[in-house]
């Protein structure tokens, strides 16, 4: 049955835990295939061919080895690359991208000044143009590239994180509720999320941090609603593939999602 078959999620490696975390509470009876590209990661300061060869690749191996349903592309530096020629090639596959959350960003600031912080190739793409440009004159917006920030993140490189997050976020203004601060920060990546308490204690409880998991899952849901393909009994089961250290996203996965231990890994899988 199409409706019994997982939904694929990827990203360059463990950032799309954070929308896989999402996507396990809004849709328990899901099954999941998640992908982490961690032998090519980081994809944020690459090429963007790359990572749209990356992405196309990855994609044709979830349809192939697991007869994926839907995919989610949890990363926001693979969305802005290839959602558009994944929509075209797989015309009966629902894709589902992220972008980093500017619209409820510019719904929640008060004072009207807001951080985005994103990876250099997303910031750079026609894609985040459009979306900023649509939201002209809603809020102002200050973009922040991270670069190293997700490859830290990836490495689990605490002191490092600390050093990036406190870099990144001093010198572009100040943080806080009054009128010329900045009180909302987009964590335009999803990597990011896992360095949530650093910047919640660097820039203190006003500032409110915006992240895409919730709504990206709620999104996916409809959208499998609306073409009858919510799975009536699976059980959230993950099955874990990656390109890089199997080690490590075990670890991720326990330390982020309570799972892992013994459940299928395939370290070594295509696309290599
Ligand atoms: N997690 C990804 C994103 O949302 C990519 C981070 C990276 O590999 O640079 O952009």
């Amino acid at each position: 049955m199409d409706r019994e078959r997982p939904i694929g999620v990827f990203d360059s490696g463990v950032g799309g835990l954070s929308i896989l975390r999402a996507l396990r509470a809004e849709l328990p009876q899901e099954n999941f295939v998640y992908f982490s590209d961690a032998g090519h990661a980081p994809y944020g300061e690459k090429r963007e061919d790359f990572v749209t060869g990356r992405s196309l690749a990855i994609a044709v191996d979830l349809l192939e080895q697991h007869r994926i349903k839907a995919l989610v592309i949890a990363c926001n530096t693979a969305t802005a690359a290839a959602v558009h020629l994944l929509r075209a090639r797989h015309t009966h596959l629902p894709v589902i991208g992220v972008e980093p959350a500017l619209k409820p960003a510019a719904a929640l600031t008060r004072t009207g000044h807001v951080a985005v912080l994103a990876t250099r190739g997303t910031l750079s793409s026609g894609k985040f143009d459009a979306l900023l440009a649509s939201l002209r004159g809603q809020a102002d917006f200050v973009l922040v590239p991270c670069d190293g920030l997700a490859a830290a993140i990836e490495d689990d490189d605490t002191a490092r994180i600390r050093d990036l997050c406190e870099r990144y976020t001093a010198g572009i203004g100040r943080f806080g509720n009054g009128p010329d601060e900045i009180d909302t920060l987009v964590l335009g990546c999803t990597h990011y999320p896992f360095a949530g308490d650093v910047f919640r204690d660097l820039l203190g409880p006003q500032v409110q941090l915006v992240e895409t998991g919730a709504p990206v899952a709620r999104h996916t849901r409809r959208l499998l609603q609306a073409q009858d393909l919510l799975n009536p009994q699976g059980s959230a089961h993950v099955q874990w593939q990656t390109s890089g250290s199997a080690q490590a996203l075990h670890a991720a996965a326990a330390r982020w999602l309570g799972l892992g231990g013994g459940r299928s890994m395939d370290p070594g899988s295509r696309p290599g």
